[in-house]
């Protein structure tokens, strides 16, 4: 079931009218459908069923607690790449020994609170961050769980500033530096190689990258076990991708056909790390129109939700589908394709008001005429979105809420202007004090 939905023109979240929402909590403002965030996990637990999968819901798609303590009720267990991360993490409820910790610059004070609160395992980029964790594992006094991040040199044919599996990335190690790594770290008494881990980027709609680095897991991990390292995990990492403009991202029982095989001939546990694939269509962002303008040929609609809300477009050039809540008479709701041409709309760029040309939510979208004061749903919103929100322009972050039916929890409140120069007044009082 789609938990945006539109009825008789109107959209809603769940049971709720977004236009209600959007009276009651303001604008710009963050909807997640907490059904469809729960649907996302039910369906990897069971589309990776065979080889009994960890789902670990990668934070940095979006980190909101309301959402990290509905995830971790269901059994997700967490991919976190910081010590921020993992605080949240805590704070929600979520379980530590269902998380890992990735990234390429954990620094000893991650290392160790990852340590305390007992991680599953570090994915490990380095030879330098293995020589790290052995380091503070040691001085604490309990050896760290660690998985090999590998990088499996497999194009997954997506946007370049989110590819990952290349040999060029800053990420992960080739296969032939994960292997003398593995090699030089035996005996070492505070590692305890137990995994590795692969991800290859975001936004992959099609398999074959995936059976690409699966395959060549699979002797990867009996070299690593060869030399007797006690292997029990494989990580496929995240990077499922969505349908932005419709259905242009493979369903993931088509991933998990596509890995299952060479992970049950692996006889490991999979674990994997999804974000956008949970949160990103489960998520829309609300907005008011404000002005409409004429320059040229070109039409602005000018809108309250700006870059500094979501930066997909103005970092990826991303499509992100745009119609309004409340669809005039004699228009599709929704358009079956927002590319083609739709009868009674003209081509608009979308913008908010951040002083900057790069400030665009679509370009040349196809648009009705509307009013100042309309409301617009931009959708698959919910990944990257508020977790990139930044205050640029001295604009407070938006408030998120999460409905489950017909209740609507104030999961983030929306910033207020002494919030945003709360850290700054001491700025003020020290030079008042010294003056
Ligand atoms: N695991 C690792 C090691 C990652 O680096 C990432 C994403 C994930 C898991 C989750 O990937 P997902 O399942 O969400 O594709 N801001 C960009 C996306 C950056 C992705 C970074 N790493 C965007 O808005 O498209």
């Amino acid at each position: 079931m789609d938990h945006f939905h539109y009825r008789d023109g109107h959209l809603y979240c769940e049971d709720l009218a977004v236009s209600d929402l959007a009276e009651r909590f303001g604008t710009p403002l963050y909807l997640y459908s907490q059904n469809a965030i729960l649907g996302q996990l039910r369906a990897l637990q069971s589309a990776f069923e065979a080889v009994e999968p960890l789902v670990c819901y990668s934070v940095k798609a979006n980190s909101n607690l309301s959402i990290l303590r509905v995830m971790a009720e269901r059994g997700s267990g967490f991919d976190v790449v910081s010590g921020g991360e993992l605080f949240r993490v805590g704070l929600a409820g979520g379980d530590p020994s269902r998380t890992v910790f990735a990234g390429v610059g954990k620094t000893d004070e991650e290392i160790a609170a990852g340590l305390e609160a007992g991680v599953l395992m570090f994915n490990v980029e380095s030879e330098a961050e293995l020589d790290a964790i052995a380091r503070v594992a040691a001085s604490v006094g309990k050896p760290a769980p660690v998985a090999l991040r590998v990088n499996p040199d497999v194009d997954p044919k997506t946007h370049r500033y989110i590819s990952t599996g290349k040999k060029e990335s800053k990420f992960g190690m080739d296969i032939a530096r994960s292997i003398a790594l593995a090699e030089r770290s035996r005996g070492l008494e505070s590692i305890r190689m137990i995994g590795v881990h692969m991800h290859i980027g975001s936004q992959i709609t099609t398999t074959e990258p995936y059976a690409g680095a699966a395959g060549k897991a699979v002797d990867i991990i009996a070299r690593l076990r060869a030399m007797g390292h006690p292997i029990a995990w494989f990580n496929m990492g995240g990077g499922f991708g969505i349908g932005y403009r419709g259905g242009e991202a493979r369903p993931v029982a088509e991933f998990a056909r596509a890995v299952v095989p060479a992970i049950r001939a692996t006889g490991c546990r999979l674990a994997m790390e999804p974000g956008r694939v949970i949160a990103g269509n489960s998520g829309i962002l609300v907005s008011r129109v404000l002005y409409t303008k004429q320059s040229g040929d070109k039409r602005f609609l000018i809108q309250d939700a700006a870059m500094n809300d979501l930066i997909r477009p103005a970092l990826y050039e991303s499509f992100h589908r745009i119609w309004p809540v409340d669809v005039p008479p004699g228009l599709p709701a929704p358009p079956e394709d927002y590319e083609a041409a739709i009868e009674g709309t003209a081509p608009w760029d979308v913008v908010g008001p951040v002083c900057e040309s790069g400030d665009f939510l679509a370009k040349d979208r196809a648009l009705p005429p509307l009013d100042r004061g309309a409301l617009l749903a931009t959708f698959s919103a919910g990944a990257y979105g508020m977790v990139m929100a930044s205050n640029y322009n001295t604009r407070p972050r938006a408030a998120e809420i999460l409905v489950d039916g017909s209740r609507a929890i104030l999961a983030r409140r929306r910033e207020t202007l002494d919030d945003l120069v709360a850290q700054e007044r001491a700025g003020l009082e020290a030079a008042g004090a010294g003056g």
